[in-house]
């Protein structure tokens, strides 16, 4: 049986949104150390994932090596490992990745093993060039049955050679958001699909993303997660309360935590955001149930997630351009003022009120968690 990998959302940190197809030995080294001395890793971060631009070129016998950049593949792994830490590792279905990298096309078994013998703990596999492939099966609809099934077949084979090497590596399928990937990620041994393209340091571009993620509640269960993309925290493009939306969405969603900023030079208001106790324990809760919205009046929305001890966390978000009170129906959603109230951000305890409103800054998100 397969093992089941991430039972809860994974959680870490991934090269690409900071360093892109530049990242190296020494940028992951030293990630890897400073989610020691910061406390991610004992926050729960443990996933330090490089994504494009590790991958050399392939020896005769067809074996891929890393570049110039990733001189001892294992080595690294020996590192991570070392310190309680798990590596993970990116290819692609097609012959080519995103960034023009060597992707597996051809050699799925030969590169599952490679990784298993570096100590590979994570892969996430990447549409990229086989899109040219299910075009052409498709005639150019990439979602055409003939296509639909090529694309299918290709994440099982990467799932089947990874199953076969007997290491449990987890499987990110990135798909974004295409050919209703949420509905098959299962069936082909995902344990998280990209529901949607690529993130941005920009609040209108990750509360897009966030926000569009209502009704996929029903797809996400434990070991088999939805994923919004990585998060941008600590970049620089964001106002602090829109990392705090960034960070309250994502947890509701019950997406995997992957920080994506330098976190060797991270500034301590952004390393706040991300290993804030409540907003961790909401994303990470054991009944892995996704959240959803529950209602929006105009840029004012509602999102709820059911937590293991009874209780829930409610999200009050303002996507408008000026601070506004946001109301959520607390005697609707079945919360009693038997129950306690807590606001993730302030750090404080709220008193109850059938109507809870809250003034809700610019962008900005009051996050409650509430309990029995
Ligand atoms: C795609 C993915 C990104 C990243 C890049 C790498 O765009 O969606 O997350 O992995 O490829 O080239």
């Amino acid at each position: 049986a397969t093992p089941l990998m991430g039972a809860t959302p994974p959680m870490g940190w991934n090269s690409w949104n900071h360093f892109f197809e530049k990242v190296t030995d020494a940028d992951v080294r030293a990630t890897a150390d400073a989610m020691i001395a910061n406390g991610m890793r004992d926050a729960g971060y443990v996933y330090v994932n490089i994504d494009d631009g590790w991958q050399g070129t392939r020896r005769a016998d067809g074996s891929i090596q890393s570049n110039d950049r990733f001189p001892d593949m294992k080595a690294l792994a020996d590192y991570v490992h070392a310190r309680g830490l798990k590596l993970g590792i990116y290819s692609s279905p097609g012959p080519r990745t995103c960034a023009k990298f060597e992707g597996s096309y051809g050699h799925e078994e030969q590169d599952a093993r490679t990784y298993a013998a570096w100590g590979i703990d994570y892969l996430k596999y990447d549409l990229c060039s086989f899109g040219g492939m299910l075009s052409k099966a498709g005639n150019g609809d990439q979602s055409a049955p003939a296509a639909f099934a090529l694309q299918q077949e290709a994440y099982r084979k990467m799932h089947d050679a990874l199953l076969a090497t007997g290491r449990p590596i987890v499987f990110s399928l990135c798909q974004y958001g295409m050919s209703s990937v949420w509905e098959w990620g299962p069936q082909v041994g995902g344990n998280l699909w990209r529901t949607t393209g690529d993130i941005s340091d920009k609040y209108d571009r990750m509360s897009l993303i966030g926000f569009q993620q209502a009704g996929l509640a029903r797809y996400a269960k434990p070991g088999q997660w939805n994923d919004p993309d990585m998060l941008e925290i600590g970049n620089g493009g964001m106002t602090l309360d829109e990392y705090k939306t960034h960070m309250s969405l994502w947890a509701i969603l019950a997406a995997p935590l992957l920080a994506g900023n330098d976190l060797s030079k991270m500034k301590p208001e952004h390393l706040a955001i991300l290993v804030n106790k409540d907003a961790i324990a909401i994303d990470q809760d054991p009944l892995g149930k996704q959240g959803d919205r529950v209602s929006a009046v105009g840029p004012y929305e509602v999102w709820s997630k059911p937590l293991a001890h009874g209780g829930m966390s409610i999200g009050l978000f303002n996507r408008g351009e000026l601070a506004h009170p946001v109301t959520a129906n607390l005697k609707e959603l079945g919360i009693s003022r038997k129950e306690h109230l807590r606001d993730v951000w302030a750090g404080k305890e709220m008193s109850y009120a059938d109507m809870f409103t809250a003034t809700v800054p610019k962008h900005g998100v009051v996050l409650l968690l509430i309990h029995p």
